[in-house]
């Protein structure tokens, strides 16, 4: 959507995943402070976004929706003041049928007077989900899939059903994602859900791929009054953290941390990064930088050890190129690599570079 946001994919965090229903004024508040005291912040993620489960389960007098009174009774505009005054925006969820996915609050089928709502408490972002849809289309459209249309209305879109916290889901949605690479750039990110880093279910590495995928096919980011268009049961997920920052694991923080690895995902000239090369479980995903500099992930989804090699020709350079390479997460550089680079890399592991020809 060309409304002079999302020019790079959205950072910051959301309830969903790891709080689902189980959310409270009290929650928000400490997950701002936590984002604005542990460095994440400054790192770039600004959006504290709360999902399904906020509002109260009827609209009030009026007919507008109304937050919680027992979950968060001091309203979702002094929320807004609080988050602000952190130098944070304040996601807000709502839902284009009768009933959010949670069925525990209302939708906005027939109120589109919400968005007004939203606005005037101050609310910066909105993930906008479909469920409980009455059967009714989001738009007149010939494919339910909204690459193809969800840029003229929102500045991220879902692309897949929704992520869980293990191996298979995580490896699973990287794929269905990977298709719709074409329709991803500034102003509109396809988005493969939101990340489960530190949530539990997968190892340190397993983690570190999913942020280094997730990084390269850039979830979206946005400056403010962002739509998030969601299809069916399909929502939004940007580098858009999903676990209790309260309380992570410095291996958590150190994965959500790494500032190359962000770079990539943050990088001005907003190509979404894809799968270019595989052999079995041995891929290679890789998309162009700023700089004519190149991201590329040497990804091995097998269950042991293997040598991956990833030929310059798929990453879209001359066989006689040299370029140096910068492991992103070592920090190492492999100087004057000429046709290709060969490594060998852990069971369910990544090694991420930029490559920048010399
Ligand atoms: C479905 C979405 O895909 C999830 O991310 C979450 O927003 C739930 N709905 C909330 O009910």
């Amino acid at each position: 959507l060309e409304n002079g946001l999302g020019r790079t994919p959205q950072m910051g965090w959301n309830s969903w995943n790891h709080f689902h229903c189980k959310i409270n004024e009290e929650i928000i508040r400490e997950i701002a402070d936590a984002m604005a005291d542990n460095g994440l912040a400054k790192l770039g993620y600004e959006y504290i976004n709360i999902d399904d489960c906020w509002a109260a389960y009827d609209r009030d007098s009026k007919g507008n929706l109304a937050a919680n009174a027992s979950t968060f009774p001091s309203g979702i505009p002094a929320l807004a003041d609080y988050v602000h005054g952190k130098g944070l925006k304040l996601g807000i969820y709502g839902d284009a049928g009768s009933r959010t996915c949670s069925k525990l609050m209302p939708g906005s089928l027939g109120y589109k007077t919400d968005a007004k709502t939203f606005a005037s408490w101050g609310v910066d972002y909105l993930k906008y989900d479909n469920c409980n849809n009455q059967g009714m289309s989001p738009q007149p459209r010939e494919v339910d899939d909204p690459g193809t249309w969800a840029g003229g209305v929102g500045n991220s879109w879902r692309t897949t059903g929704d992520i869980k916290d293990t191996w298979a889901s995580m490896t699973a949605i990287a794929d269905k994602n990977n298709k719709w690479a074409s329709y991803a750039g500034p102003g509109g990110w396809n988005d493969p859900d939101m990340l489960e880093v530190g949530n539990g279910g997968m190892t340190a590495e397993e983690y570190r791929s999913h942020f280094s995928i997730w990084a390269l096919v850039k979830l979206p980011k946005v400056k403010n009054n962002i739509i998030q268009q969601t299809v069916h049961t399909f929502k939004q997920a940007p580098l858009l953290i999903d676990c209790d920052i309260r309380s992570m694991s410095k291996e958590t923080k150190e994965i959500l941390s790494n500032q190359n690895v962000i770079a990539v995902n943050q990088d001005e000239l907003g190509v979404q990064g894809h799968k270019v090369q595989q052999d079995g479980d041995q891929e290679v995903w890789a998309g162009p930088l700023s700089g004519g500099r190149i991201a590329m992930v040497l990804w091995n989804r097998g269950s042991t050890e293997a040598s991956i090699t990833a030929s310059w020709s798929s990453i879209g350079l001359n066989a006689s190129t040299v370029a140096d390479a910068h492991d992103l997460w070592t920090d190492e550089v492999i100087s004057s690599v000429q046709g290709e680079l060969k490594e060998t890399v852990d069971s369910h592991a990544c090694k991420t570079y930029v490559v920048t020809p010399k």
